[in-house]
């Protein structure tokens, strides 16, 4: 059991943010992604077709032995918010507890900002979270539909001046709330983080909710004695319900690294049909 995968899946290539830390922190672990790049964006669409998709999401990860599943996913985790434990015996950990306990922890002047898809923003989800953890905290929020899919279509220099007046359109209220922490509440945004951070200013801390998750995941699991003891480097496989041309593409900007072609499957979508 122990051998088992990590189980990772996000509506795209924004998972890959968690995959990246995942592993650095555990390098000799097996990882299974799932990147459901035929049905994204997730973030526009309504509560019931997010949960179903998830839902979808999951069976298919369990389809291989993993020992961990992670909805690397911001609108998935926000969606399900305290539902995240109804997927039967593999455990399961979402984005939203990891970012909103590290916000927490870095905040000085207790105002934190997130910003995330149509469908994050309106859950509340993050709101809820920071409060349950720190009550006197403020939380301001947006919703930011056009990151993503600029994300996906690689417009993701720093100097790209159609990134930078999307993001100056989205961040202005948050930046307006003075907050010194900003949550980048949907795992595709980290990777146009230096936009982000040019417009934000020094003062604010970046929250990447990937790679809180993969830290969580490590310690949970090394509480949880389900660290592999695998000496060898672990592999990680990718599959993806849509081209992949184009993920292999993209994830080159997320990893930092070329994906080994002969690890990465096309899954069809009426296979993921409960
Ligand atoms: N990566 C997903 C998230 O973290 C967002 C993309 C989408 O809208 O599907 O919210």
């Amino acid at each position: 059991m122990n051998d088992f995968a990590i189980g990772v899946f996000d509506s795209g290539i924004g998972g890959l943010t968690c995959v990246k830390e995942l592993n650095r922190l555990m390098p000799n672990e097996n990882i299974i992604y799932f990147g459901d790049t035929a049905r994204i964006p997730y973030g526009t669409r309504s509560k019931e077709t997010i949960k179903k998709y998830a839902a979808q999401d999951v069976e298919f990860m369990k389809k291989h032995e993993v020992k961990l599943i992670i909805a690397a996913c911001g609108t998935v985790s926000s969606v399900l918010g305290a539902d995240s434990r109804q997927f039967g015996e593999t455990p399961f950990i979402g984005v939203l507890l990891p970012a909103a306990q590290a916000a927490c922890a870095v905040t000085r002047n207790g105002k934190i900002g997130v910003i995330g898809t149509s469908a994050t923003i309106s859950s509340g989800a993050y709101g809820k979270a920071i409060r349950g953890i720190r009550r006197s905290i403020t939380v301001a929020g947006n919703s930011c539909p056009l990151f993503v899919p600029l994300v996906e279509n690689g417009f993701t220099d720093r100097e790209n001046l159609v990134v930078k007046l999307v993001a100056e359109q989205y961040l202005g209220v948050v930046k307006k709330e003075g907050v010194d922490v900003l949550i980048l509440g949907c795992t595709h945004y980290p990777v146009i983080s230096e936009v982000i951070a040019d417009y934000m200013g020094a003062g604010v801390t970046l929250i990447s909710p990937g790679e809180e998750a993969a830290k969580h995941a490590f310690s949970f699991m090394a509480k949880s004695a389900m660290l592999s003891d695998r000496k060898d480097k672990g592999h990680n496989t990718y599959y993806v319900s849509d081209s992949t041309k184009q993920f292999a593409q993209n994830a080159r900007l997320y990893l930092g690294e070329e994906i080994d072609e002969k690890a990465l499957f096309k899954v069809d979508i009426e296979d993921l049909a409960l």
